[in-house]
């Protein structure tokens, strides 16, 4: 697994309507990049054609989701999917990329990818990448919670109550 860094926490929003388009060869070897490919990587032409794909693999994508992109593709089938990707200068931007077998005479020569702006509901708020760290105390000062009631005190033979 390649990791692309520096990362920054700046999101770049995609167009809406924009598509952009990637295609390579069966290893996954850039040999096509349409302008708006170049515009939102930030990459330039000559330094996307003839490099790996993974050039703008974010670090927060978990390698799954790759093995999973690939076994599809190699099934001959097509494969959408959520992708958070790094421009050159470390921001991300999120896409909905439509991956698919490029065929000639029954045999894959190639993969295309159209990505397009993915609706905001379906963007994670939290990378996959992210584990839990320490708990973050909150320090409440005395004078908000001096006018605050008691809790009541649960009766004997009511069971406790979880919060989840
Ligand atoms: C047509 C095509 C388009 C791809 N587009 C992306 C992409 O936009 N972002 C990305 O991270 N990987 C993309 N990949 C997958 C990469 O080839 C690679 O598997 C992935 O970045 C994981 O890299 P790793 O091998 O360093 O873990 C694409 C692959 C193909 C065949």
């Amino acid at each position: 697994m390649r990791t692309n860094l520096p990362v920054t926490g700046i999101e770049y929003l995609l167009q809406d309507g924009q598509s952009i388009v990637s295609k390579t060869d069966t290893k996954g070897r850039i040999t096509y990049v349409n302008p708006a490919f170049i515009e939102v990587s930030g990459f330039t032409e000559p330094e996307l054609l003839g490099k790996a794909h993974n050039i703008v693999r974010h670090p927060d994508m978990p390698p799954a989701a790759f093995a999973d992109m690939w076994q599809t593709l190699q099934a001959g089938e097509p494969w959408t999917g959520l992708v958070k990707n790094r421009r050159k200068n470390g921001d991300f931007y999120w896409v909905t990329a439509n991956v698919v077998p490029i065929k000639e005479n029954g045999a894959t020569v190639g993969y295309m990818s159209v990505r397009t702006r993915p609706a905001r509901a379906d963007v994670p708020s939290v990378p996959a990448s992210c584990t839990p760290g320490p708990a973050v105390r909150l320090s409440v000062p005395p004078s908000a919670t001096a006018a605050t009631a008691p809790l009541p005190r649960p009766s004997e033979d009511e069971p406790p109550r979880l919060t989840s």
